[in-house]
């Protein structure tokens, strides 16, 4: 690259020819994010920069030393951690509160204590300016002065921060379980950057179809049978968890199964043609069956149902990567056009040494081929996304639209956000409920099992059901 910019600069002119800016300057390649307005749209009511009255992961407790403070920007907001005289890291809003230069750009240069980069106003973990240097000993700002700080939990190496203006919950009523279990429990981490607005994110997890589609020639799904095939037309109902969580509802897989099975290849009418267009990958997949039947019969990763799903303020967690492992995905905003993703893999293993082996194969290939070959496949479909526009769903998107719904009408702190009264049921809800009506009824059978709610009936998809269970009162 270097030697092709040194030339550029010699022969004159830009680097790209007309195809640098042919489609106008976007930085980042892509339109900045925008949002509808239409009170007939949800997404015109959830905040671009998130939801703050929660707990957030932030960085890894060993990514903060005694000697530098870290700066951190999450939901809009600058943060700076720190150690405290005890060693736990602590937040401050990456402000001094004297002439407002960026604390984050200080040093600690005694220990526990934070010093800005401009005057030399100290704080402790707490903010309070305990000594004011260019002031000397007799400072009168000693006590006066005070940094804005955020609550910090660290848990099993992470550290969390509490965002909100709030009173902070306990951190136990934000963050997955497994992060308040004993040693024998792993969580591994990972955290990345997606050009995007952080819903984009959350919803592309939601998004049932991309799977076999966008990743059919990922590490993943090239092992599997079912990789690069077509689904099934008939949307997931999704279920509400103590109005914090929304989980999909299995089922709907079987919509094109014959004999119990799903044959490999389905024709296409209109085009009079098939797909996969071809079957090469069938040649190998008998190698993984063995290990993936191998995976079936191990106990799953158990945990609360409100733990599963689409979980507020914005994670997901299901069983990805082996079913005695919980994966999850939390979508952070850091800005409305990025979003810090954060990954979780938590495995109950009793032996040290198992520990071991899982964190080393995690470093040495699991890590890349779940969250970097895999799920980095989305991208461009997040980053195009333009948001601001209409869309037209199908039955299949109904697990999006639950998520939406539960943010809108769910999320803690959540009224804040909200300019106006959201139709009850929106076009793209009704849209929705209709297709899914439509596919149940040239299907019954296989709609009457797409949810244990639903089993054993075959009364029609209401619209409420389309997304979520609405009503308690609903279940049957
Ligand atoms: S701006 Fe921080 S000490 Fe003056
Ligand atoms: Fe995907």
């Amino acid at each position: 690259m270097g030697i092709l910019k040194a030339l550029t600069k010699v022969r004159g002119g830009y680097p790209g020819g007309w195809r640098e800016y042919a489609r106008g300057y976007k930085k980042d390649g892509v339109d900045p994010f925008d949002q509808p307005v239409s009170p007939d749209d949800r997404r015109s009511q959830i905040p671009a920069l998130g939801y703050p009255e929660y707990w957030y992961p932030a960085v890894p407790d060993k990514d903060v030393s005694w000697k530098k403070p870290v700066g951190l920007r999450l939901l809009g907001t600058d943060v700076t951690l720190f150690r405290d005289k005890s060693g736990q890291v602590q937040a401050l809003w990456d402000y001094c509160p004297h002439r407002g230069v960026y604390l984050s750009w200080g040093d600690c240069f005694w220990k526990g204590y934070l010093s800005c980069p401009y005057h030399g106003a100290t704080f402790d973990g707490d903010g309070e300016c305990v000594e004011f240097i260019t002031e000397g000993p007799d400072s009168k700002m000693v006590g006066q002065l005070k940094a804005k700080k955020f609550p910090t939990a660290t848990l099993k190496g992470l550290v969390f921060i509490w965002m909100g203006e709030g009173e902070p919950v306990p951190p136990e009523e934000d963050l997955p379980p497994e992060f308040f279990e004993g040693e024998t429990t792993l969580v591994l981490n990972t955290l990345r950057y997606w050009h995007c607005n952080w819903m984009i994110g959350l919803e592309n997890q939601s998004d049932s179809h991309n799977c076999f589609w966008v990743h059919r020639n990922s590490l993943l799904q090239l092992r599997s049978r079912t990789g690069g095939r077509a689904r099934t037309p008939l949307g997931y109902r999704s279920e509400r968890v103590n109005d914090k969580a929304t989980i999909p509802l299995r089922g709907a897989e079987q919509y094109y199964f014959e004999d119990g099975k799903m044959p490999y290849k389905l024709y296409y009418p209109r085009a009079q043609a098939y797909w996969p267009l071809h079957s090469w990958r069938l040649l190998w997949t008998w190698f993984f069956e063995f290990f993936d039947k191998r995976n079936t019969n191990r106990e799953r990763f158990d945990t609360p149902e409100e733990w599963r799903g689409m979980r507020l303020p914005g994670m997901h967690r299901l069983y990805f990567g082996g079913p005695s492992a919980m994966y999850t995905r939390w979508c952070i905003p850091v800005d409305k056009d990025l979003t810090r993703v954060v990954y979780f893999r938590s495995m109950r293993i009793p032996t040290k040494l198992g520990r071991i082996w899982e964190t080393v194969t995690y470093k040495l290939y699991r890590n890349w081929v779940a969250h970097y070959n895999f799920s980095d496949q989305d991208y461009d479909a997040m980053r195009s996304t333009r948001y601001q526009y209409p869309e037209y769903l199908s039955a299949t998107d109904s697990h999006v639209v639950a998520q939406r719904r539960l943010m809108t009408d769910y999320a803690r702190g959540g009224e804040k956000f909200k300019t106006v009264e959201v139709a009850k049921e929106t076009t793209a809800e009704k849209l929705v409920a209709d297709y899914n009506n439509q596919v149940a009824a040239m299907k019954p059978e296989v709609a009457a099992g797409t949810s244990r709610l639903m089993a054993g009936s075959t009364r029609p998809v209401t619209s409420d059901m389309a997304g979520e269970q609405g009503d308690k009162d609903n279940v049957v």
